[in-house]
C-alpha cells in the first residue's frame, strides 16, 4: 500500500499534458540534417581600446555598487561524466586549499561584495536529486561566510524520460524515472522559488549567470556587466577562441538577423573546420556559458515556450529483482532546455570575448581533457601568472592557491604583495 501510494503521489504531481506533449516530440523526433553554413554572430573582441573597456569597467562596477547584480550558480546537473560521488559543486577542487567548488563561488561573491560595499545575493539551483545534500553542504560549512539572507536555493522541474513508443520508465517499483529538465529550467525555477520576486525587492536588475563547473569563472564581472548595461543588453553571453576546431563548444550565429546558438553537434566536420580567405577559422568563438541576464527577460522566459532538446541516454530501468539497473547503451531519450534558447528572444544580445586562460576550466570528465586536474592546472598557472605580474619570482614546480579572499585578480594581488614568503607550497588567504 505504501509502495502503490508513493506512486500515485509521484504521478499525480506530473504535469500530464507537458508529459503526453514530450511523449509525441519523442516519438516524432527526428534528427535532421546538419545546420548548413551560416553566419558568425558579432563578437565584443578583447582587442578593443582599452578606453573602451576602462568604460564597460566603470559602468558595471556602478551597476555592482548600486547592488543591482545578483550572482546565479546552476548546480541542478547530475555530473554522470564525473562519477563524483555527491553535487559537482562539493568536489574539493582548490590545489593547495582543497576547498570546494562551491567554497570557491561563494568566496568570489563576498569578495566582490567588499570590495564594491555591497551585499551581494548569490542563488543556487538544484534539482531534486542533490537538493538536499547542497543545501546541508553549505549549512555545515557556514554559507561559506556569506550572510544567511544573501544565500537562496531554487530547484528545478524534474521531467520524465520516454522509451521510442513514448512511454515511461519505472526504476523501482514504486518510482517512475525523472531526471533535471536542463539549465534552460532556470528561468522557471527563479520564478517559481520566488527567486525573481526576491531580486526585484532587492533592487536587483541583472543575473550574473554560470554553471557550477567551471571553479575558474569570475562570478561577479564589471567589464562583462558593464557591457551588457551599456548595450542595453537583456541577455549576454561571453566566447572565447576555440582551441581547436572541434572542440565541443556552441557557437553564435546570425540567423537571419536574429543571434542563436548552434550547437557543436549539429555541425558537420568540413563546417567545424570551415576557414575564412585569410586562412582563420570562420567560426572561431565557442560559447562557455556565462552570461548576464536581466530579471524582467528572466521572468519573460519563465513562461516562454522555449524548445525541448531530445537525448539518446542510458536510464535506469527496473530489474526483474525490482531493482534500478543502468544499461550500457541507450535505451531511452530525456528532455531538456537550454538556457541559451532565451537569446533570440532577448533585446540587443550580445557576445564578448574573454580569455580562456583567465576563466574557463570546465570540470567535465573524472580524467583526461575537462578534468579535475586540467582545472587546478589552470587554475595554478593563473595564480602564479599573477604572481609573477606583481613582481614575485614563483617557481614552476610547486602548489600555488591564491583565495578569492585575499585578491580577485591580478591587479588586487599586485596591491598586496610586497614580501610575500616563496615556498614550494604557496597559498594565499
Ligand atoms: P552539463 O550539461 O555539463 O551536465 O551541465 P552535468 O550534469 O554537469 O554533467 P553530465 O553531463 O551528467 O556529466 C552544465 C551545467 O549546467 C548545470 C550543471 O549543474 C552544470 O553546472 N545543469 C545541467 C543544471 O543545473 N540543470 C540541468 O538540468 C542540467
Amino acid at each position: 500500500d505504501d509502495a502503490r501510494a508513493r506512486l500515485i503521489r509521484q504521478l499525480s504531481a506530473f504535469d500530464w499534458g507537458l508529459v503526453r506533449e514530450l511523449a509525441q516530440l519523442v516519438k516524432e523526433q527526428t534528427f535532421g540534417p546538419e545546420i548548413a553554413e551560416f553566419k558568425p554572430a558579432p563578437v565584443v573582441p578583447l582587442s578593443r581600446p582599452a578606453e573602451e573597456v576602462a568604460e564597460a569597467r566603470r559602468t558595471g562596477e556602478a551597476a555592482v555598487r548600486e547592488g543591482t547584480v545578483a550572482a546565479f550558480v546552476v548546480a541542478g546537473g547530475q555530473g554522470s561524466r564525473l562519477r563524483f560521488d555527491g553535487p559537482k559543486g562539493c568536489y574539493r577542487i582548490g590545489p593547495v586549499s582543497g576547498k570546494s567548488i562551491f567554497q570557491i563561488h561563494a568566496e568570489r561573491v563576498l569578495a566582490a561584495g567588499l570590495r564594491y560595499g555591497v551585499e551581494i545575493p548569490l542563488y543556487v539551483m538544484t534539482s531534486e536529486t542533490n537538493d538536499a545534500q547542497v543545501r546541508e553542504f553549505f549549512e555545515q560549512n557556514e554559507l561559506f561566510g556569506l550572510p544567511a539572507q544573501d544565500v537562496a536555493f531554487c530547484t528545478q522541474r524534474m521531467l520524465p524520460a520516454f522509451d521510442a513508443e513514448g512511454r515511461l520508465f519505472l526504476d523501482a517499483p514504486d518510482h517512475v524515472f525523472v531526471s533535471p529538465d536542463g539549465h534552460g529550467g532556470s528561468y522557471r525555477a527563479l520564478q517559481s522559488s520566488g527567486a525573481l520576486d526576491d531580486m526585484a525587492r532587492r533592487g536587483v536588475r541583472h543575473i550574473s549567470y554560470f554553471q557550477v563547473d567551471n571553479p575558474m569563472v569570475p562570478a561577479i564581472d564589471p567589464v562583462f556587466i558593464g557591457e551588457h548595461v551599456r548595450t542595453g543588453s537583456e541577455m549576454s553571453s561571453k566566447v572565447l577562441k576555440k582551441r581547436e576546431p572541434r572542440e565541443k563548444l556552441g557557437v553564435f550565429a546570425d540567423i537571419d538577423g536574429a543571434l542563436r546558438v548552434v550547437e557543436y553537434s549539429e555541425m558537420d566536420d568540413a563546417l567545424q573546420r570551415k576557414t575564412l580567405p585569410d586562412g582563420s577559422l570562420k567560426y572561431a568563438f565557442g560559447s562557455i556559458a556565462v552570461h548576464a541576464i536581466d530579471i524582467d527577460f528572466a521572468r519573460r522566459m519563465a513562461s516562454a515556450d522555449l524548445p525541448f532538446h531530445v537525448a539518446h541516454k542510458a536510464i535506469p530501468v527496473r530489474g526483474d529483482g525490482g531493482e534500478a539497473a543502468e544499461p550500457d547503451e541507450p535505451n531511452g531519450f530525456k528532455l531538456e532546455r537550454f538556457v541559451f534558447d532565451g537569446i533570440p528572444h532577448a533585446r540587443n544580445p550580445l557576445v564578448m570575448e574573454v580569455r580562456r586562460e583567465d576563466e574557463f576550466a570546465p570540470v567535465k570528465n573524472l580524467d583526461g581533457d575537462d578534468s579535475p586536474a586540467t582545472a587546478r592546472a589552470a587554475m595554478m598557472a593563473q595564480h602564479r601568472r599573477w604572481l609573477r605580474q606583481a613582481g614575485v619570482d614563483v617557481p614552476e614546480r610547486g602548489v600555488v592557491e591564491i583565495s578569492p579572499l585575499f585578491a580577485l585578480d591580478a591587479e588586487e594581488l599586485k596591491g598586496k604583495v610586497s614580501r610575500l614568503p616563496v615556498s614550494d607550497n604557496l597559498y594565499l588567504e
